[in-house]
């Protein structure tokens, strides 16, 4: 059987290029979205991932638009074939207390996190339910489980990840397509590097784990979600936190 093919959007980010690294490993055919900005850096990404043996596909796409995310979906269908596994992993923050936060921040952060959600999977899903397998991984955060002060517009998107993952799920349940949330903790990535190194801090402190998680620890568990033998889990979050939050 031809290899399945995996979008990873924020492809050569922290989390998704571990990501790209995992499903690559697991035999898909992947392909890394990029934010149009970032086309240097995206070709310098798949020269070095080629440079260590993995071959990967690039596909530039705004996420926050629907057209954009259109395009980009129709390319990778012409160069490189349906895509049978969708990982939304593309997201920003844009942190500030409620009283000081912009209505450009967000905006931002809501259409690049949530809206996301619809404007790339409205391009797969029909695909997927009419070949009869799928795989959808949508990656929130703990902060939109359990709030995070300075980041409302973070953990209302991130909240609205999984009522999209839970509504998704029930529509495709019959086709073969499964629609799953991962919430990581604080990751060592860009990302929480970019937090005041004291409030970071502060943070890591309240880890039971008294640290942050790795990339790979969260790529690892969008590799079981996406393989066959995952069949039955649907509509599910799983949190990847070190304990920081726990529910069930
Ligand atoms: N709880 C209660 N009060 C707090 C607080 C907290 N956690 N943190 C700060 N405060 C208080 C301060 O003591 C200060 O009080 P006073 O005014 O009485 O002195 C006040 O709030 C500061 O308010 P400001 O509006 O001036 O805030 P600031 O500009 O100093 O900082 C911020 C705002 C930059 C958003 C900062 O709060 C921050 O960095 N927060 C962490 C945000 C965070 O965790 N982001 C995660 C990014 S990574 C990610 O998102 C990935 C993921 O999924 C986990």
């Amino acid at each position: 059987m031809a290899a399945r093919i995996a979008l990873v959007t924020g492809g050569i980010g922290g989390i998704g290029s571990a990501i790209c690294l995992e499903l690559a490993d697991r035999g898909f055919k992947v392909v890394a979205g990029y934010y149009p900005a970032e086309k240097d850096l995206a070709e310098a990404w798949q020269k070095k991932q080629a440079t260590e043996g993995r071959e990967f596909e690039i596909a530039s796409g705004d996420v926050s638009s629907f057209e954009d995310s259109q395009k980009m979906a129709q390319e990778i269908v012409s160069r490189v074939g349906p895509i049978d596994v969708l990982v939304n992993c593309a997201g920003i923050t844009r942190d500030k207390t409620f009283k000081k936060m912009e209505p450009e921040q967000w905006r931002a952060v809501i259409t690049t996190n949530l809206d996301s959600l619809f404007n790339v999977t409205r391009q797969v899903v029909d695909g997927m339910t009419e070949r009869g397998w799928g795989r959808i991984v949508n990656i929130s955060s703990v902060n939109g489980q359990r709030g995070q002060f300075g980041q409302t517009n973070y953990s209302a998107a991130k909240a609205g990840a999984h009522g999209f993952t839970m509504a998704l799920a029930q529509e495709v349940a019959r086709k073969g397509v499964t629609v799953n949330t991962i919430s990581p903790g604080y990751i060592a990535t860009e990302m929480t590097q970019a937090i005041a190194e004291d409030v970071r801090a502060q943070i890591v402190a309240q880890v039971p784990m008294a640290r942050m998680g790795t990339p790979e620890e969260v790529a690892y568990l969008v590799g079981i979600l996406c393989d066959d033998r995952a069949g039955y889990i649907t509509g599910a979050n799983y949190e990847v936190n070190g304990g920081l939050f726990m529910s069930f």
